[in-house]
């Protein structure tokens, strides 16, 4: 991980202000990816809070589906919850309702991560996808072009839960992980993988995060109790998007809603 990191954050009013930021930020970010390699491969999380933003995506009456470079885009997902597809809590559920079934992706652009199966066999499954669908030659690792993140209240990011087995995990791509206050299974990236993203991007709203927003970026360093810390992209530049209900507790942005956060 490299020593320094800078944190940029955008401070939006409102959640809707938010999530039209945040979508205006994904068709840049993969217009960007494919102007260089012809392709954007994005890592999307999923919740509550991507929600609005994969809607105005997909709404033609908007101006992003229109200029989003879909034939070229190759969607994976950052974690998912270890139920069906069709389960009200599956991410890949709230994604195809927000967007999938609105916009011209392919099945073989849309690489769901299979919750229905035994944890371990869907994390498996998953990161023989990743090594093929990135063609990736011996050691070679995926490195994504967007990943973006949300952040629970307690810290977590992706499936990283804290003190969870996953946390110490570096070699594999993904991984199940057991989160014991859920009584549930995850299958989620590996926080070493995240990190190899081109552009990764915390996506976070709402009062509820502001305490851990300023524990994780401001405070001292502990990745057990806050994994979300373990988020330190390779090219030393961690984006939030953030409203300002969630970004209350942090330095006052600039008159652009900007601010920088240095981390060692
Ligand atoms: C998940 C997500 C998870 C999410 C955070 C924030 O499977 O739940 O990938 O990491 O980003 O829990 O969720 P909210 O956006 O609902 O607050």
């Amino acid at each position: 991980m490299p020593q320094e990191l800078k944190i940029v954050y955008y401070v939006e009013p409102d959640a809707a202000a938010l999530a039209r930021r945040a979508a205006q930020y994904f068709v840049e970010q993969a217009e960007r990816a494919v102007a260089a390699r012809g392709l954007a491969r994005i890592a999307i999380s999923g919740g509550a809070t991507p929600k609005a933003t994969f809607m105005l995506l997909a709404d033609p009456a908007r101006p992003w589906r229109a200029r989003m470079p879909w034939s070229k885009l190759d969607l994976w997902w950052v974690d998912e919850r270890c139920v069906p597809p069709n389960d009200p809590d599956s991410n890949y559920q709230m994604t195809r309702e927000a967007m999938l079934d609105h916009v011209p992706l392919q099945p073989e652009q849309i690489h769901r991560m299979e919750g229905e199966l035994k944890p371990e066999t869907a994390a498996a499954r998953y990161e023989s996808e990743l090594r093929s669908g990135f063609r990736l030659e011996g050691a070679e690792l995926p490195r994504f072009d967007v990943v973006q993140l949300g952040m629970g209240p307690d810290g977590h990011t992706a499936s990283l839960f804290p003190h969870t087995l996953a946390l110490h995990e570096v070699e594999r791509l993904a991984v199940a992980n057991h989160v014991k206050n859920k009584d549930a299974w995850r299958v989620t990236l590996t926080w070493p993988l995240i990190n190899l993203g081109s552009e990764v991007f915390f996506l976070i709203g709402g009062a509820d995060k502001a305490q851990i927003l300023k524990e994780v970026f401001t405070g001292a360093r502990n990745p057990e109790r806050l994994p979300s810390q373990l988020i330190r992209p390779a090219g030393g530049i961690l984006t939030l998007l953030l409203d300002r209900s969630a970004a209350a507790l942090l330095p006052a942005p600039d008159a652009q809603g900007c601010g920088v956060l240095e981390r060692t």
